[in-house]
């Protein structure tokens, strides 16, 4: 299925707030629901880890898509299995056995996504078609929300041509908005992550959601 799908990051959302943050995102029609587990290592920021991922799930409908920028992957695969991750992707810059890295992934029950860093190129997942289900291309340096997009248009239309007809998705990750998704999407994105063009700050007392934003992506 290559249509688009919206998948807000709960990055920026209301820390305090998760359960209704991600029902809001959700009622205003995310397909979706991204989750950026950062370890303070391999990128330079922390967030969740597996006990977190589980609190989120009973409040997720949709599709748990948890983003791992951690390194090493290899030991956590199960905690995100168990936390109910649905796709679980992880960096081919974590490890040298980004191989093994997916089969365990798909081996745990989950979909296997693998995630490349502007710097690396769309080469480095040639002999990684067949055991992915999704190819994350980052459009920022992973870390931080709300970082400047980087065009990395070539690189998709690249691995849409590797992928061929694989049921691969393409998604875009960093710097999402109403300008840079429809480049994305014509060069062969089908999945989009957002996360301050969909969410903002403010009261802790409200879902902090761009609702009317999100369908606009
Ligand atoms: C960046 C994360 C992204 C981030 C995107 O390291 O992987 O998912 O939340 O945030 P925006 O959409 O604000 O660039
Ligand atoms: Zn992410």
């Amino acid at each position: 299925d290559r249509s688009i799908k919206i998948a807000p990051s709960i990055l920026s959302a209301d820390f305090a707030n998760f359960g209704q943050e991600i029902q809001a995102i959700e009622a205003q029609g995310a397909d979706w629901v991204h989750v950026d587990v950062m370890d303070g290592h391999f990128v330079p920021n922390l967030t969740f880890g597996p006990a977190a991922v589980k609190a989120f799930r009973p409040h997720v409908k949709t599709v748990m898509d948890v983003h791992l920028m951690i390194a090493p992957v290899d030991p956590y695969i199960d905690a995100y299995a168990e936390a109910g991750a649905d796709v679980l992707t992880a960096h081919v810059e974590a490890g040298p056995h980004i191989h093994r890295t997916l089969q365990a992934i798909r081996g745990a029950g989950m979909k296997a996504g693998v995630a490349l860093n502007p710097g690396t190129p769309a080469e480095a997942v040639a002999h990684l078609l067949d055991l992915t289900d999704l190819i994350c291309v980052m459009t920022v340096n992973p870390g931080f929300g709300g970082q400047k997009f980087i065009d990395m248009t070539s690189k998709v239309r690249a691995l849409r041509q590797m992928i061929g007809d694989r049921p691969v998705h393409i998604e875009i990750d960093g710097g999402v908005d109403t300008t840079t998704a429809p480049l994305v999407a014509e060069a062969g994105a089908d999945v989009l992550v957002a996360g301050s063009a969909v969410f903002r700050g403010g009261s802790v007392d409200t879902p902090q959601v761009y609702g009317d934003n999100i369908r606009n992506i």
